[in-house]
């Protein structure tokens, strides 16, 4: 128990007010009495937006991993910290100790020494959803060296991007992925990618699936030969608080992913103090978070989050259709699941399938659901709250992004009255502000604007990794003085908060954050495209779906061809997850006198409007407009 998570309403509401009378006493009570630091800091926080510049806990010394790991072993040495379930249901799981994670760690983070990884390196993870996956995140933090983990779903060439943006000298992979039926050849994968990368002396590799792949000397190493005979001890590297923990891409409004640099003592606090917060977990609770800890989802809430307040964390290596659409109820029945944290999407896509595979399965294990990513939309929420918590666990729309390391709006579980399609208030410590387009905060409680952050917190990135100029330009310019999300929101009478989508140029496509211009960058590069845009539009499942309207150097001859070449090319260049739905061959696509593309038309189009476009007199070609419309209609 800790007098800094609130336990009620009447707690929330005078914890909110104390942190936001005195933010600095309020974490820094909490960073004290929570954590294990080696020294404690000189300044709880120092900042100034505007250029921006954040330091948290300055001075401050500790190990997250001994936060995570070793603090525990006094008491819960023999208490599970990772349920592992595999992909393929047959296969055991295993219940992995902190007194074994503290020995899994250890080895892999001397393996990490004895191939020559030291303190401040950059190391690219790109594995599957294993343990050993967990377990390098963790050996990277022992030893100080900075993890970047990248998606297994990810291209060799959006791999590539990401080793070479941030000098990883070391890689981390499988010799391959088990997904449902399927493997994903990620070694293969990084053999291609390190075709374009000069800075990687070392790869290791994880045997999973005993695929067939090339070694190549000097370079590859097996996990199992370099870790044989590594030592289960090893001191935990003493970190100042405002050392880079890791740098984890998020997709920008440029073809260019953005490093977001987090820190290790504020992303600490701030992981663990929101896990705690909104799950409200209790000792023994069985906690499992769906997401793959390629994205920062599973960074803060499978590692980072669970681990330090020394939870039982599930980490599942399969797909919720794999061996049928009953499985993610399947695992909360076989593992007794209290918390269950997943995506709108995958809430979408399992309503629509036969309620008896929900049916069969015993999920009164559940107490509390949630759900992060995108909007909720209120029939999904329904079904969740309905089919799964059987109108008796709270749902928890958790929001929050990659950039600021751990959920910002969110009921606490059990405390905050739930409303659908709300993330409703914000956490102590947080201060929303909604500005107006002439860049004025909106002093009304009901109102609609930008959703912008106006005090610093923890958990905040520090930066754009080799890019400050960028971080500052893309999050502190709109508004300044203050922290913009990109995402726009209303409010209600009652303070709470809605999040109405990106009022940028990126599309969440299944909970995935794109950015419309490395899709648009893919596609240009096919001979016979001119030119492209890539916009979302609302699709039942994925929540948005990319249309991409392409213009031609000379006709195409055949469509069906042109089409799937595009299609593959988005794939390989960005990852299959960025395929566009549907692609849209037009004479011309409409500009402003700047020779900006109009996107707002091409959304409208997509979404099926053909009509009322507003006022497009000032496009530099208007007619254009109609000729869409009319290509788009005979599709
Ligand atoms: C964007 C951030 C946060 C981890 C996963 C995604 C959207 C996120 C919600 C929610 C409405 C949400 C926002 C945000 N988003 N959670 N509960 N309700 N929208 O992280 O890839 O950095 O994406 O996801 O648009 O800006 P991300």
């Amino acid at each position: 128990m800790s007098d800094y998570i609130a336990s009620s309403l009447a707690q929330y509401n005078e914890l909110y007010k104390r942190s936001v009378d005195s933010p600095e006493a309020f974490w820094g009570s909490f960073a004290r009495e929570e954590f294990v630091w080696r020294t404690s800091w000189d300044n709880v926080l120092s900042y100034d937006l505007h250029k921006p510049h954040i330091e948290w806990f300055t001075g401050g010394k500790l190990n997250i991993t001994e936060n995570c790991i070793d603090r525990h072993l006094a008491e819960k040495a023999h208490e599970t910290a990772i349920l592992f379930e595999p992909n393929n249901p047959d296969e055991e799981h295993l219940a992995i100790s902190y007194k074994e994670l503290s020995e899994h760690v250890n080895r892999t983070a001397n393996m990490l020494k004895s191939i020559g990884v030291n303190k401040g390196d950059r190391v690219c993870i790109y594995m599957p959803m294993i343990p050993e996956l967990a377990y390098a995140v963790l050996a990277c933090a022992r030893i100080g060296a900075i993890h970047s983990v990248v998606f297994a779903g990810f291209s060799a060439q959006s791999l590539a991007d990401r080793i070479n943006d941030a000098s990883c000298a070391f890689v981390l992979t499988a010799d391959g992925g088990y997904r449902g039926s399927k493997i994903t050849a990620l070694k293969d994968i990084v053999d291609e990618a390190l075709q374009k990368c000069d800075c990687v002396t070392r790869v290791v590799v994880n045997r999973r699936t005993g695929s067939k792949i090339a070694m190549h000397d000097g370079l590859d190493v097996w996990w199992h030969e370099a870790i044989e005979g590594q030592s289960t001890v090893c001191a935990p590297e003493v970190m100042d608080a405002e050392d880079v923990l890791f740098i984890l891409y998020t997709s920008g409004s440029t073809g260019k992913p953005k490093g977001m640099v987090h820190t290790c003592g504020g992303y600490m606090v701030y992981a663990n103090y929101t896990f705690r917060s909104v799950f409200q977990y209790q000792p023994g609770d069985v906690y499992w978070c769906t997401a793959d800890i390629g994205w920062i989802t599973g960074h803060s809430y499978i590692v980072y989050g669970p681990l330090s307040a020394g939870a039982t964390t599930l980490m599942f290596e399969g797909i919720p259709s794999y061996p049928n659409a009953d499985r993610f109820w399947q695992v909360v029945e076989k593992h007794s699941v209290n918390i269950f944290y997943t995506a709108p999407t995958a809430i979408r896509s399992l309503a629509l399938c036969d309620i008896n595979l929900v049916n069969k399965c015993d999920l009164t294990s559940l107490k509390t659901l949630g759900t992060v990513g995108e909007p909720i939309n209120e029939e999904a929420w329904e079904w969740y709250n309905d089919h799964i918590g059987k109108n008796n666990c709270p749902i928890v729309d958790t929001w929050w992004q990659t950039e600021t390391g751990g959920i910002m709006i969110s009921p606490l579980s059990g405390i905050t009255e739930t409303i659908p399609t709300f993330a409703t208030l914000p956490l102590p410590g947080i201060q929303p502000v909604l500005m107006d387009e002439a860049g004025n905060e909106i002093a009304e409680l009901e109102a609609e604007g930008r959703l912008c952050i106006g005090h610093p917190w923890p958990g905040m990135a520090r930066t754009i990794y080799g890019d400050h100029q960028r971080f500052k330009d893309t999050y502190y310019s709109s508004f300044p003085g203050k922290y913009f999300t990109g995402d726009g929101a209303k409010r209600d009478s009652n303070g709470n908060y809605r999040i109405t989508g990106r009022v940028d140029d990126i599309v969440i496509v299944s909970g995935h954050n794109l950015g419309t211009a490395e899709i648009e960058n893919a596609i240009n590069q096919h001979p016979l495209v001119s030119e492209s845009a890539v916009v979302g539009y609302p699709h039942a499942i994925k929540g948005n779906a990319i249309c991409a309207f392409v213009n031609l150097t000379v006709p195409s001859k055949d469509a069906e061809k042109l089409t799937n070449e595009i299609m593959n090319l988005v794939a390989t260049i960005v990852g299959p997850i960025a395929k566009p739905e549907r692609i849209q061959v037009c004479s011309a696509l409409p500009k402003t006198r700047s020779g900006k593309i109009m996107r707002r038309i091409l959304r409208k189009i997509a979404a099926g409007e053909r009509s009322d476009f507003g006022d497009i007199s000032t496009l530099l070609n208007p007619e254009c407009v109609a000729d869409i419309v009319a290509q788009t209609a005979t599709m």
